[in-house]
């Protein structure tokens, strides 16, 4: 592994100013009006390997990985490298109708040799929001060539998250990512319940649960209509959602529950794919299913470019491509395929594959999971779940009862300025601490994510007692 041989300076940079220029400019994503106002934002400014720097120079372990992405770790001379030797060579060749550049062709074999199954088809874009938007309207596209031109609707889950354009945060099912002031597609898109066995009614056996959820998805599509659900659309550990692993047997019963139905299975693997849970895609190696399309991102190119990738079956292209009926396919951007990005990603698989990233993960990720749990006995720590990288703290007021603190008290945020001060970033949503470390994580570093947790967490509870909400 060769990180960037460049030490950064930060007396170059004056905090105070950066963050007045932000908050004066950029609108973020997720922006909180009114704790940017009082707040700001942290700003960084450099980072090496799994660690990041603030423009004052303090250094974090960043346990959350960029945003789930930064999966071979930051820094590298080689990818700058890479990314240099594309941009001198042809920064930019269009993608559109009649042509293609070298990086996005082999990129795409690439992917289709990594897919399960007959997935041999590549869409490219700029994200995960853009993959997701693909398969929509991919799916779209597919179901009127095949004259189902009824069979539109789509089912997905309360608590996902596919992205933030308009089709993708329709079809997420994040409650509190949907609030009034924005828009929505409502007459088609369907949620049904999380498979969040931590939150089942109480007494209900976890099979029991399963068979409910299985039950639920098959209803819904009887409801609708089995003549007018195209897809079911799932990420097959919810990220944002809270790093929610379904009960098992779940995968499988859904998507033979789709198959039954003819309804398309889109697994969302944006943050599951390229080694987060140990394997380029989780679908079939992990779980066990066949996905008819899946989408990717974020560790695709490990966040040193935007890229997202829309893998699709045989199945369907086959019907698209059909000769003799004059279709174009009126989709795809500026930036499909963009050689720089492909570029990138091919580097970025190389080096996984190289370095033995995935094996690596197999090791480290149990040992993560294993030294988190150790978490359980503290006293607001209500669960303590996720798989392979991807994890999840969730606190509550009352163990027993399972009790959430009000939300307001933004425990997790709480917790998560404790952590931050101490050196570690983690990622606070609601009542939550996300985490999803580089997959270049080593047991120390797991040790100090746990240790410094645990300080932050005790640190947290001291307070909630002496303000008497303890
Ligand atoms: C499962 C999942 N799908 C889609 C997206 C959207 O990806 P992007 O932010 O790259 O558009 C995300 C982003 O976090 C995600 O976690």
């Amino acid at each position: 592994m060769s990180f960037s041989s460049q030490p950064t300076d930060f007396t170059q940079y004056d905090t105070a100013a950066i963050s007045e220029t932000d908050r004066a400019h950029f609108l973020h994503p997720w922006q909180i009006f009114d704790a940017i106002a009082e707040e700001g934002a942290l700003p960084i400014a450099a980072a090496e390997g799994a660690y990041i720097y603030d423009s004052d120079g303090n250094r974090y372990l960043d346990a959350v990985g960029g945003l789930w992405c930064t999966n071979i770790g930051l820094g590298r001379e080689e990818m700058a490298d890479a990314i240099a030797e594309q941009v001198r060579k042809m920064a930019y060749a269009s993608p559109f109708v009649d042509m293609t550049n070298i990086p996005a062709a082999t990129l795409a074999a690439k992917l289709a040799e990594l897919a399960p199954g007959d997935l041999n088809h590549v869409a490219l874009s700029c994200g995960g929001s853009t993959a997701i938007d693909t398969a929509y309207r991919l799916i779209h596209f597919y179901q009127n060539c095949r004259g189902k031109q009824n069979k539109k609707h789509i089912i997905s889950r309360i608590n996902s998250y596919h992205g933030s354009t308009y089709a993708s945060m329709s079809i997420g099912g994040k409650p509190g990512d949907h609030p009034p002031e924005f828009d929505y597609i409502q007459d088609t898109i369907h949620h049904i319940s999380c498979p969040n066995y931590y939150r089942a009614e109480a007494g209900l056996s976890e099979a029991d649960f399963l068979e409910a959820r299985l039950q639920e998805l098959e209803d819904k599509i009887l409801q609708v209509g089995p003549d007018k659900v195209a897809a079911f659309f799932a990420e097959p550990v919810f990220g944002a959602g809270g790093v929610i692993v379904p009960p098992q047997g779940y995968h499988r019963g859904t998507w033979e529950i789709c198959q039954k139905y003819d309804v398309l299975y889109v697994s969302d693997e944006v943050v599951t794919a390229f080694g987060r849970l140990g394997h380029w895609f989780a679908s079939k190696e992990v779980f066990d299913f066949q996905p008819d399309i899946i989408c990717s991102a974020k560790g695709l190119t490990s966040g040193y470019q935007p890229l997202g990738a829309t893998i699709y079956s045989s199945k369907i292209h086959n019907v698209i491509s059909e000769l003799g009926h004059g279709r174009c396919f009126t989709h795809g951007f500026t930036y499909s395929g963009h050689p720089v990005a492909c570029a990138a990603a091919l580097k970025n698989i190389e080096i996984m594959e190289r370095e033995k990233l995935l094996p690596h993960v197999q090791d480290i990720g149990p040992y993560f999971q294993a030294q988190l749990k150790t978490l359980s006995d503290l006293p607001i720590v209500g669960d303590v779940r996720g798989i392979g990288l991807m994890a999840c703290v969730e606190f509550v007021k009352d163990k027993a009862s399972k009790e959430r603190f009000d939300e307001e008290f933004d425990i997790g945020k709480w917790i998560s300025n404790q952590a931050d001060s101490r050196g570690l970033i983690v990622r606070p949503i609601v009542n939550l601490n996300v985490m999803s470390p580089p997959l270049i994580i080593d047991a120390e570093q797991v040790d100090f994510i746990v240790s410094t947790l645990r300080e932050s967490i005790l640190a947290c509870v001291d307070d909630l007692k002496q303000q008497g909400h303890l």
